[in-house]
């Protein structure tokens, strides 16, 4: 079976901060390099082998009989899948856990799942005996192509998410994409929003291979489809795009780490995506489903702000609802609430909303003079969903 990440064609990426490089390798079938790409990093300790109860189930026999095939000592831990498990008491447990069996400084934590666990294991690898290693082994596409990448690490606060953190580098990503065969089909949907916006914010290459893919991509996207049905000859198809959109954020973390400039593109659709998910209550709309309604929104925007052509706008959104995305306000959502709430996003500076704006489809800019009546008008005029949209 092709390897695209041995493939010369396809070399492993590589993130570099001042805090050291890493690989980021991307493709069907890796799961099994993970032993020697470990003993290449010198890691010989303890592996605390973090996940949730449903990746687990899928997933930690074939990561566990592996690693200790390798002679490695493994402990596991398995949180409850979902968002809850960011949180503070599960950060206590997981300290517990590892301090009672005696973790050592020259141990690593594994962390196997979504953006979830690898938050919440990253965090727990950032801070306990003040930071041993990290490796992200990522399940959701999502994970993939954003969360796994950069080394941002955290729990929610009651407050509000993601409040309490670190910046944690891995020392390794490895995301086998044969692992998103059994992840639910809404979950895989939502993953392409991240996808097709890393293509519209820095990729036009990207944008028409998912344009190209996008027919291919309707079988996978049907609601009925069965994690069995993701069979995993149509995931190796969209490894090498799932590869391409996690090169735009490792490109991304390259020049901005700690997201002063660059790094705030990679938050187009997100102004308007996390007033959305506020608004309809978390979990209504999946992460991703909101972000591809922002993204329209956004679209409408630059519409408004003459950065984008009517036929740029109608592109993504062909796109995204090619992929399984709505671009419609979710029906019950009142349009003032929702710009209120967009007005006070936390990536507000100085009384301004600082939107991220496609200018081509590619390239993507930040702007703080979006006039407050425009994104009026766009949020009053795009309408909302009927029920079975
Ligand atoms: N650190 C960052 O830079 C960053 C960036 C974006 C998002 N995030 C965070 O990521 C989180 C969302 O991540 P997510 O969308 O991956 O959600 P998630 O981790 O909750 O995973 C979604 C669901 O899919 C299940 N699952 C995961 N992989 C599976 C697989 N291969 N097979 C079967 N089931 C599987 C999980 O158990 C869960 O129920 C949020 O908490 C968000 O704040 C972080
Ligand atoms: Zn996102």
């Amino acid at each position: 079976m092709q390897n695209i990440a041995n493939d010369p064609a396809s070399p492993a990426l590589t993130i570099t901060t001042p805090a050291g490089s890493y690989a980021v390798l991307v493709g069907p079938n890796l799961l099994h390099e993970l032993p020697v790409r470990m003993r290449a990093l010198n890691l010989s300790g303890t592996l605390w082998l973090i996940s949730d109860s449903q990746v687990f189930s899928h997933h930690g026999a074939p990561v566990e009989n592996l690693l200790r095939g390798a002679g490695y000592r493994v402990e596991s831990y398995a949180v409850p899948a979902g968002e809850a498990s960011k949180d503070l008491a599960v950060v206590s447990k997981l300290y517990d856990w590892m301090i009672g069996g005696a973790v050592e400084r020259r141990d690593a934590v594994l962390a196997l799942g979504g953006g979830v666990v690898g938050d919440l294991a990253g965090f727990v690898a950032a801070t306990v005996l003040r930071g041993i290693a990290l490796i992200q082994l990522p399940t959701t596409l999502l994970a993939m192509v954003d969360s796994a990448l950069g080394g941002k690490t955290g729990v929610n606060h009651p407050l509000g998410k993601n409040l309490i953190g670190a910046f944690h580098q891995p020392r390794l990503v490895l995301s086998d994409t044969s692992m998103l065969a059994t992840l639910p089909a809404r979950e895989l949907r939502a993953g392409w929003a991240e996808v097709v916006k890393h293509a519209v914010i820095r990729d036009a290459g990207l944008f028409q291979e998912l344009e190209a893919l996008s027919s291919e991509f309707k079988v996978l996207s049907l609601e009925e489809a069965t994690p069995t049905q993701n069979s995993e000859l149509k995931i190796q198809n969209f490894a090498q795009v799932i590869r391409r959109a996690a090169k735009v954020k490792v490109d991304v973390v390259n020049i901005d780490e700690r997201e002063t400039g660059e790094r705030m593109l990679l938050n187009y659709g997100h102004t308007l995506g996390h007033a959305l998910e506020a608004l309809t209550g978390y979990g209504t709309l999946l992460h991703g489903e909101a972000v591809a309604i922002g993204m329209e929104l956004a679209a409408q925007v630059a519409l408004r702000m003459e950065l984008w052509g009517p036929e740029s706008v109608e592109r993504q959104r062909r796109l995204l609802h090619a992929y399984g995305l709505p671009t419609a306000i979710p029906a019950g959502v009142d349009p003032a609430h929702l710009l209120e709430l967009t007005l006070r996003d936390k990536k507000v500076r100085a009384g301004r909303v600082r939107w991220v704006l496609p200018a081509a489809i590619g390239a993507a800019e930040v702007r703080d003079d979006v006039p407050e009546d425009l994104v009026r008008a766009v949020v009053e005029s795009a309408g909302t969903a009927r029920p079975a949209d």
